[in-house]
């Protein structure tokens, strides 16, 4: 194991040198490529001691020589993950050049960070702290440097040869091989660097920016797939004129470029100048993405071209600040989502991941602020806080200061921080000086972890005083923090009377900051029931004691589409946690008991369903049930299995009670069907259609079963074909295994494609589970290397296949515990999220939580444990020991 340090936030300090330029050059070879760099290097006269040794980061590097100003230098020191140069031998020189030669081996470079193969491609991967596998530098996001960069490859075997900027040179050299040299005019950090050489199919467009200047834009995807690379294109152009439109950003370089690969820890990587991608998140056409990846791929593409002004032009003083480039660069591509597609389904599906990842991750061993105050391995750190509630942070800055007040904060952000590396403060400060606003307080967000729950009571009109909503806050010590403040809260609601009349509310944008402990608000109406948190306006949990009757008031007559949708997950929530407490109170456990749905919530649901039927957006949102992880976030001491036959039982239930009119509905909807196209409407009717048929699927009857079987039939794009696979997975295992066999036939060859398939497979509750999984694992299109294929089997069975997962004797536990101790030696970054469901404990029973401990400790004995693995693995572990 190499030394498992941590670090923390408060250690920062400026670094010592800095390097105005590097010259790389590069002769790509698949076990010996070398690499030779030339660094400018001069004292930072910013930093007040001097007498520093140089240190330069360097990992898995064979080291061949070092030169100080053309001269052999041997006063080096080298250890495991430095390169020293003493400060005795550098301290009369202001600046000097340093050239380092040494040679890496990208085939044998499984962890997919630094320089590897991609099938036959070579390409990069380097943030976080990626570029020190490539050479030896200073690899921390506040130094900058100007690139330029010569690759040697041979023209046959790679007629693409690509780096961050400007083309300036290609020849062919003495050997007969080819040079090509990339000249990027922009300082950039090193985890911002990239290097890409293939045979690809190319796909070219340009785009005129708002000042008339003229832009390439260059696809490459794998040979035969370039009309697979449309929608990746036609988005990217989208985004660029958005950018201009809403925050007056302009593209900067005369190309952009962006590669799609199928080897990839994540999704993307905002490269400047040259983005590599997952192919998942390119690649699109009807027959072999579903609408939702359209939607995932235009929102990715978005969010790498919005990262060129937040993250790259501006970037991060430290990694503890990674937040400030992508909280602010998530909100942007959810705004973007939003005014392309769909303001509400994009907030929905946002608020989905809060609720069922990011709340989990804050009440587990890895909870920590949304700028990380100590971090062993930064790779961890790109998670649902730092992403997602990151976020929400800025969300929240947009509310309480507007869409002209956020905008003037973003101007001068930019105005101030240009071409700087700066830190989640400075971001603040900017909003809070454009707006003359006060945001000492809010800045909490930033430094204290955990979920802040919000409390709200209904005090009633007396004869003297109005009626009052009496609000209270307060934050659960987390794994890492104990003491918890009262947050700055923008909480959105609105109030409607019983006859669904809504009140008129004293409140500025319908906005209610709660910045104390306790506050009240008054209400003048006689009674009436809040509606809470709308549009999710703050991440909390809000708790307010509502009836059933009341729910179902919400859901007909909110004027928010947002918080009917709300409503209805409550509402099933409520009827899914009854029928569970009650199947945990009865004796045998063993007797499945029946649901009972009062008629009277059967006849307003679907009263409310059928007076939506032009409304095929939310009405396929409400007819969607909780997901298992979100029914976990409202329960303690839970068993799994017992969860998971609750929620069959009421689904069931549910879809027999609405049989008659959903398979009415369906029929209607499907008789509508037209040819594929994808746009806002079609996504919404194939939406609309597909949740109607996964309800009736939880009844099953033949009925039902032909439906399903007809519905695969007819599917001319790859929407309805998922439905119907989901429907029958759902239905009736011999269906699925007969529909999943054709599919196979069908998209064997499809990587992509296939993905979905091991997905399903991994998600079935199949008996043998485990062994199926094992026989996938043999599948031709399986590679343990391929991260895709691993999060698609193996991540799709340990966080969805609750069943599977957590059998009772442990079985599920046991099997991820043995594919990541394998794994973790080939790739610890992906193992290391895939540890997740075994690490997020603490709503889950005794029984549950020693068989899972048990396999921790397994993971934890291994001599050769990564960084990744061990620093997770151990604060699950030391969770339990108090
Ligand atoms: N910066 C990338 C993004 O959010 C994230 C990323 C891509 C990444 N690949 C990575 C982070 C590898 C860490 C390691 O757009
Ligand atoms: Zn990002």
């Amino acid at each position: 194991m190499t030394q498992s340090i941590s670090k923390k936030r408060s250690d920062y300090r400026a670094p010592e040198y800095l390097i105005d330029t590097i010259n790389l050059f590069v002769r790509l070879h698949p076990t010996e490529t070398s690499v030779v760099s030339e660094l400018n290097i001069r004292l930072n006269t910013s930093v007040e001691r001097h007498d520093a040794d140089l240190c330069l980061d360097g990992q898995d590097l064979q080291l061949k020589a070092v030169l100080l100003n053309g001269e052999r230098v041997d006063s080096y020191v080298q250890n495991q993950n430095q390169l020293i140069i003493p400060y005795e031998s550098i301290k009369d020189l202001k600046e000097f050049t340093l050239s380092i030669s040494n040679t890496i081996n990208p085939q044998d470079n499984g962890s997919l960070e630094g320089l590897y193969l991609s099938n036959n491609a070579y390409c990069t991967q380097c943030e976080a702290e990626g570029f020190r596998k490539i050479t030896y530098f200073l690899d921390r996001p506040d130094v900058l440097s100007v690139y330029t960069v010569k690759i040697e490859a041979d023209k046959q075997q790679f007629p693409h040869v690509l780096s961050n900027g400007n083309l300036i040179e290609d020849t062919t050299n003495e050997r007969g091989l080819r040079c090509v040299t990339w000249h990027d005019p922009f300082p950039k950090p090193c985890y911002l660097f990239a290097l890409v050489a293939g045979d690809f199919d190319k796909l070219s467009d340009s785009f005129t920016t708002s000042s008339g200047r003229e832009v390439a834009l260059e696809l490459f995807v794998d040979k035969g797939k370039r009309e697979q690379g449309h929608h990746a294109l036609s988005s990217l152009k989208k985004a660029m004129k958005w950018d201009e439109e809403t925050f007056g950003l302009e593209y900067d370089l005369d190309i952009y470029m962006v590669v799609a690969v199928d080897f990839f820890n994540m999704g993307a990587m905002e490269n400047k100048g040259l983005n590599v991608f997952n192919s998942k998140y390119v690649l699109a056409d009807a027959n072999t993405a579903t609408d939702d990846d359209f939607f995932n791929i235009e929102s990715i593409i978005g969010h790498e071209y919005f990262h060129n002004w937040t993250g790259n032009r501006v970037t991060c003083r430290d990694w503890f600040q990674l937040s400030l480039k992508e909280g602010l660069t998530v909100f942007r591509d959810q705004k973007f989502s939003a005014d392309m597609f769909s303001e509400l389904a994009t907030r929905i599906n946002q608020v989905k991941v809060m609720r069922e990842h990011q709340f989990a991750e804050d009440a587990g061993p890895m909870s920590h602020p949304i700028r990380p105050d100590e971090v062993i391995e930064m790779n961890n750190f790109y998670t649902v806080t730092v992403y997602d509630k990151g976020a929400e942070v800025i969300r929240m800055l947009h509310t309480l200061l507007g869409e002209s007040g956020f905008r003037a904060g973003m101007d001068l952000y930019f105005e101030r921080h240009d071409g700087q590396a700066v830190t989640c403060d400075d971001f603040v400060n900017a909003m809070q000086d454009a707006n003359d606003a006060d945001l000492n307080h809010f800045k909490l967000w930033y430094s204290q972890s955990g979920t802040p729950e919000v409390t709200v009571e209904k005090i009633p009109k007396t004869e003297h005083e109005p009626m009052r909503l009496q609000f209270s806050q307060t934050t659960s010590p987390t794994s890492d923090q104990v003491n918890k403040q009262a947050l700055y809260l923008p909480i959105k609601l609105e109030c409607i009377e019983y006859n669904g009349s809504s009140v008129a509310l004293d409140l500025q944008q319908g906005t209610f900051v709660l910045d104390t402990e306790t506050a009240s608000l008054d209400v003048h109406a006689n009674d009436c029931v809040p509606v809470l948190l709308s549009d999710f306006s703050a991440p909390v949990k809000v708790h307010y004691d509502y009836s059933l009757e009341e729910l179902l008031l919400i859901l007909q007559h909110a004027q928010s589409d947002y918080s009917r949708w709300d409503a209805s997950q409550s509402i099933y929530q409520r009827l899914i946690t009854q029928h569970y407490e009650s199947m945990t109170s009865q004796k045998n456990k063993d007797v499945v008991q029946a649901s009972r749905i009062d008629n009277d919530v059967i006849e307003i649901l679907q009263k409310v369903f059928v007076e939506l039927e032009h409304e095929p957006e939310l009405l396929s949102e409400l007819l969607t049930v909780p997901s298992t992880e979100s029914l976990m976030q409202g329960l303690s001491d839970v068993d799994p299995l017992l969860l998971v036959a609750a929620k069959k039982n009421v689904i069931g239930e549910l879809s027999r009670a609405l049989s008659s009119y959903l398979i009415t509905r369906y029929q209607a909807l499907t008789k509508l069907d037209k040819d594929y196209v994808y746009n806002k409407e079609s996504a919404n009717h194939r939406r609309l259609s597909n949740a109607m048929l996964y309800l009736l699927a939880s009844n099953d009857t033949e009925e039902v079963q032909a439906m399903i079987q007809d519905r695969y039939r007819r599917a001319d794009n790859m929407t309805d074909l998922l439905g119907a696979l989901k429907a029958a997975q759902q239905s009736s295992l011999s269906l699925f295994e007969d529909l999943m066999q054709k599919f196979e036939e069908s998209y064997q060859d499809n990587a992509v494609v296939m993905d979905k398939w091991f997905s399903l497979h991994a998600t079935t509750s199949y008996s043998d589970i485990l062994e199926r999984l094992t026989l996938l694992a043999s599948h031709r299109q399986f590679n343990m290397k391929n991260p895709n294929k691993v999060r698609s089997l193996v991540g799709s069975f340990a966080f969805y296949n609750t069943a599977g997962f957590h059998a009772k004797d442990g079985s599920g536990y046991r099997f991820l515990a043995d594919y990541l101790i394998n794994l973790d030696a080939i790739n610890p970054q992906v193992a290391a999220r895939l540890v997740t469901p075994l690490i997020q404990r603490n709503g889950y029973n005794q029984h549950c939580n020693d068989l899972m401990k048990k396999q921790l400790e397994r993971i934890m004995a291994n001599k050769t444990l990564s960084n990744d693995l061990f620093e997770k693995v151990s604060k699950s572990l030391l969770s339990d020991a108090d």
